[in-house]
């Protein structure tokens, strides 16, 4: 598959579940039928702010960051508050349709379609900060991944920080983790909703994506001039890292 291959199929993809049910597939943690906008925001905010607190970075307020992977504008909203000037890049056009909707007003938000596998529609050294949550985790090639995280190394400003998950989780623990889902699952079905319909295309390549090991990080990282300072829960789905360029 060529990158624009892939950008067309995550596309197409996500653009599908974010009109089906966006907040569901940005955060399963409620049953399919059964979403709750106002703690969606909630934990958003709640969200980011740990995050940014875990990540040890000391920020000024004055800094500009980009946030890979921005679905609806879930956790932006928060960041609008925190950063002098925003970017939520998104393969979706949906999801970002969305988020325009959702921040509309914030003034110092700028919302953008991307292509899937880069970031060349923004200059070297534009960004001091750049974040990404439970994206990367879904993107099927390791090759995307890693070209995202070179491209993280050439917007950041010398200084700058990138803060990020990534499924790091090796085959024998997933398929431990997998069967152990199976068997719970048969022992107490979860009832996703009340008339039966229920999350759809879960197999799909753009849902399941793929596990990068910490050695391609790193070397995608070194590759981009950026330095790993930190990495919390490898060998975990949870896998962050924080490099700085
Ligand atoms: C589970 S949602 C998380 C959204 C957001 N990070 C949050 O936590 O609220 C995953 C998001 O990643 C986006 N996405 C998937 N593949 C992508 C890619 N290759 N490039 C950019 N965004 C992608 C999807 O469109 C979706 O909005």
């Amino acid at each position: 598959m060529t990158p624009l291959d892939h950008g067309k199929s995550m596309r197409d993809f996500w653009d599908q579940k974010a009109r089906e049910n966006a907040m569901y597939y940005i955060s399963s943690y409620r049953a399919y039928d059964q979403q709750d906008p106002e703690e969606f925001w909630k934990w958003g905010g709640i969200l980011a702010e740990r995050f940014l607190g875990e990540s040890g970075c000391r920020f000024t307020g004055n800094e500009a960051m980009l946030e890979i992977g921005c679905g609806v504008g879930r956790m932006t909203k928060y960041f609008a508050g925190r950063f002098r000037h925003v970017t939520g890049v998104d393969v979706s056009a949906e999801m970002i349709r969305q988020a325009r909707e959702n921040l509309a007003g914030f003034d110092n938000v700028r919302l953008d379609v991307g292509n899937g596998s880069d970031l060349s529609v923004y200059p070297d050294a534009s960004f001091d900060f750049v974040f990404s949550y439970i994206v990367f985790q879904h993107i099927p090639d390791t090759k995307v991944t890693l070209g995202y995280i070179r491209e993280a190394g050439r917007v950041l400003r010398p200084g700058g920080s990138f803060y990020f998950q990534v499924n790091t989780m090796p085959r024998v623990a997933r398929l431990r983790a997998a069967l152990g889902k199976a068997k719970r699952a048969l022992l107490k079905p979860k009832p996703e909703s009340v008339d039966g319909s229920g999350p759809r295309d879960l197999d799909h390549p753009a849902w399941q994506g793929s596990r990068v090991t910490m050695d391609e990080v790193g070397s995608a990282a070194r590759a981009a001039g950026m330095r790993i300072e930190k990495i919390e829960g490898e060998g975990t789905q949870y896998t962050w890292v924080l490099a700085r360029r």
